[in-house]
């Protein structure tokens, strides 16, 4: 079974305790290393019986975990904290179900979805400090460690913070994803159909699509007033007509950041690289530079 067929076949399962269940849970994390199951009940208001029977369901999902020395407590899994955040996209007319996966990177697991008039979107889980098994052992030995707090916080941060950077691009009609909807971690976006620069093998005239990226990151500089902090081939979508959209926000740097612009530099040396070596072209970083920050006609 896939992954998006395991997601979908148990969020289809979950009856709304379940989610009651969970939130309980994430309501305790905040201040919990693990949320105690005496505060499971309270914050869920369902009887003992029932939260201990639902605990024991949502673990064999396994959208949580739990101990049971020195006291037994739970703690959501990122399927947990997935499910809360689809629940409530769900709730809100904003998605209608998850469709095929189409990138599980280091820090977001990226899905195909759909929303209730059909339209076709993309769906990225973020995943900021996702702990392997080793840490987790780790997290279990020290109770009192607080990462597992710090993975829900800066898993939800980058998705605020990718979803601003949509929104300051869309409202200068930049080329990047239209913002539709973010909870906890989860950002929709609109989908753009097309290849990754990195897969494109060649092109009829390299330089003019070179042109049309500077020219867009250049926009976004002056126009939105941000860097992006992470472009390369692989954050270029590519279209069949030579379109492209520049993807993948969350380490957005501000144009009036005093670092700005050694991140702007870092940026076009990666694309500026990139066509030299694919396409064979001869550009040089310092005058692509130059020409961005408004100091030479060209490069
Ligand atoms: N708006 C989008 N439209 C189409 N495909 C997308 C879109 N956003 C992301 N993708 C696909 O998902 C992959 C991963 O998304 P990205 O935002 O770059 O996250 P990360 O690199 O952190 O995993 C991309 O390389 C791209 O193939
Ligand atoms: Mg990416």
């Amino acid at each position: 079974m896939s992954m998006d067929e395991f997601l979908t076949g148990v969020f289809r399962r979950l009856e709304p305790e379940d989610f009651r269940v969970l939130t309980a849970v994430e309501l305790g994390m905040v201040s919990h290393a693990y949320t105690p199951i005496e505060d499971v009940v309270k914050y869920s208001s369902l009887p003992r019986e029932e939260v201990l029977y639902r605990v024991k369901r949502l673990n064999g999902f396994r959208l949580i975990r739990g101990i049971v020395s020195p006291f037994e407590g739970y703690v959501l899994n990122y399927y947990g904290y997935d499910f809360l955040a689809l629940n409530a996209l769900v709730k809100a007319g904003k998605l209608e179900a998850l469709g095929k996966s189409v990138g599980i990177g280091k820090e977001a697991d990226v899905f195909e979805g759909l929303t209730s008039t059909g339209e076709k979107v993309i769906v990225k889980f973020h995943r900021v400090g996702r702990v392997s098994f080793r840490q987790t052992r780790r997290v279990r030995r020290y109770i009192a460690d607080r990462r597992h707090i710090s993975w829900l916080y800066q898993s939800r941060k980058a998705a605020e913070k990718e979803f601003e950077a949509l929104e300051i691009l869309n409202r200068v009609n930049a080329k990047a994803p239209k913002p539709l909807a973010q909870n906890r971690h989860v950002v929709v976006m609109g989908f753009f159909s097309g290849v990754e620069l990195v897969n494109v093998k060649s092109v009829d005239e390299p330089l003019p699509l070179f042109r049309d990226i500077v020219d867009e990151v250049k926009q976004v500089y002056f126009e939105a007033g941000l860097i992006h902090g992470d472009l390369s081939e692989y954050n270029i979508i590519i279209k069949e007509d030579g379109d492209f959209m520049l993807i993948d926000w969350p380490q957005f740097i501000r144009r009036s950041d005093p670092e700005s612009e050694h991140y702007l530099k870092r940026d076009l040396e990666k694309v500026t690289g990139f066509f030299n070596k694919r396409f064979n072209l001869k550009l040089n970083t310092d005058r692509v530079l130059n020409y961005v920050l408004g100091s030479a006609d060209g490069f």
